[in-house]
Formats: C-alpha cells, sequence, structure tokens
C-alpha cells in the first residue's frame, strides 16, 4: 500500500477507481475529472452498462469496470460510495463494500496495481478519519490473500497525511 498526491487521472496504474453515483453517467469531482481525461468514449462505455433498475447501473457500494481509454490506467472501476448520514445508518458497511468489490473486480480483471480517491469523502461528506480508516483496512484484509498493488491518491495534503499516519500504524 502507498499513498500519493495529486490527480489520479495522471496515475500510470492497471484501474483507478471513480467515485461516482448509481446513475454512472459522469458528474463532478473526480467523477468529472475522470471522465474529462478519459473522453467521449468512457461515457458511451457506461451508458452501455445495464441499469439494475431504472437510474441505477451501479448500486451503492457495488463496482463496474469499464476501459480506460484516454487514460493512462488500463481500466475505471467505478463504485459508489455511501452519502454520510451520521455513521449510524450503514455507511461504514457500504464504504467498506466500494473497496472490497472494487478490490475483488481488479484482481478478477488482472490488474497488478490500483489506485483509490478518497471515496464519499468530497460530496457525499463523509469525515476523512473514518473513511481512510476503513480504506486502510480493507485493503489490508485483501491484500492478505492477494498480491496486488494498492495506490491511495489523495487530492489533499491533508488527506494524504491521514493516510501516511494510518499507515504507520500498519506497518
Ligand atoms: N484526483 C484524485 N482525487 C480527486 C480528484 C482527482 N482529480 N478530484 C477530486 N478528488 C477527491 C476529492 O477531493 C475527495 O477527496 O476525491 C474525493 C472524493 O470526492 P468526490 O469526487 O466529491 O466524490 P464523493 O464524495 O464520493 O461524491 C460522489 O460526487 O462528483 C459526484 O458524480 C459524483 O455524485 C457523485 C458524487
Amino acid at each position: 500500500m502507498r499513498i500519493v498526491q495529486g490527480d489520479i487521472t495522471k496515475l500510470t496504474v492497471d484501474a483507478i477507481v471513480n467515485a461516482a453515483n448509481q446513475v454512472m453517467l459522469g458528474g463532478g469531482g473526480v467523477d468529472g475529472a475522470i471522465h474529462r481525461a478519459a473522453g467521449r468514449e468512457l461515457y458511451e462505455a457506461c451508458l452501455k452498462v445495464p441499469e439494475v433498475r431504472p437510474g441505477v447501473r451501479c448500486p451503492t457500494g457495488e463496482a463496474r469496470i469499464t476501459p480506460g481509454f484516454k487514460l493512462p490506467a488500463k481500466f475505471v472501476i467505478h463504485t459508489v460510495g455511501p452519502v454520510y448520514r451520521d455513521g449510524e445508518h450503514g455507511e461504514p458497511e457500504k464504504l467498506a463494500n466500494c473497496y472490497r468489490n472494487s478490490l475483488a473486480l481488479a484482481a478478477e480483471s488482472g490488474c497488478r496495481s490500483i489506485a483509490f480517491p478518497c471515496i464519499s469523502t468530497g460530496v457525499y461528506g463523509y469525515p476523512i478519519e473514518d473513511a481512510a480508516e476503513i480504506a486502510v483496512r480493507e485493503a489490508g484484509a485483501f491484500l492478505k490473500a492477494h498480491d496486488i498493488e494498492v495506490v491511495f491518491c489523495c487530492f489533499s495534503e491533508y488527506d494524504a497525511r491521514i493516510f501516511e499516519k494510518l499507515l504507520q500504524g500498519v506497518k
């Protein structure tokens, strides 16, 4: 596991994870940045992902994979984090599922490396300290049985420092 601070669309890893919404046709934040960098073909690939119910291609906690198109990354793994309310409405479990399902999908797709943004900690309001703890815990558990490089791509230095502190504890 390692931490980088910067723009996830620039990372040369096999898969970058997109903090998407359930419609999975783009948005703001990292979702917007990934769609802008990947180009229109990403939108078209998302459009082809079947809806599981009207307006939902990727339910919260699940993950879907598409090619990366113009991105340096081969794949984009779209996952939908929970909207944070108060931590008492299943948010921790749903966020943990985002990491578990994205890692499983990356491994199934033969990825040797994967980069995560700080899922749900922007528009969806998840406190970064709690979200980072879940991210590091789930990646650590997955790495006990799999060999894949996990990169936490933090947009801000503040977030990167939180992950660094957690990784000190894990080493
Ligand atoms: N690279 C890496 N991280 C980024 C980038 C980028 N280019 N742009 C933003 N981030 C960071 C944010 O600073 C935040 O730490 O990604 C984290 C997640 O924030 P959001 O992108 O707002 O995602 P989220 O909180 O999961 O909300 C998802 O926002 O953009 C919409 O369509 C998206 O509806 C969905 C919702």
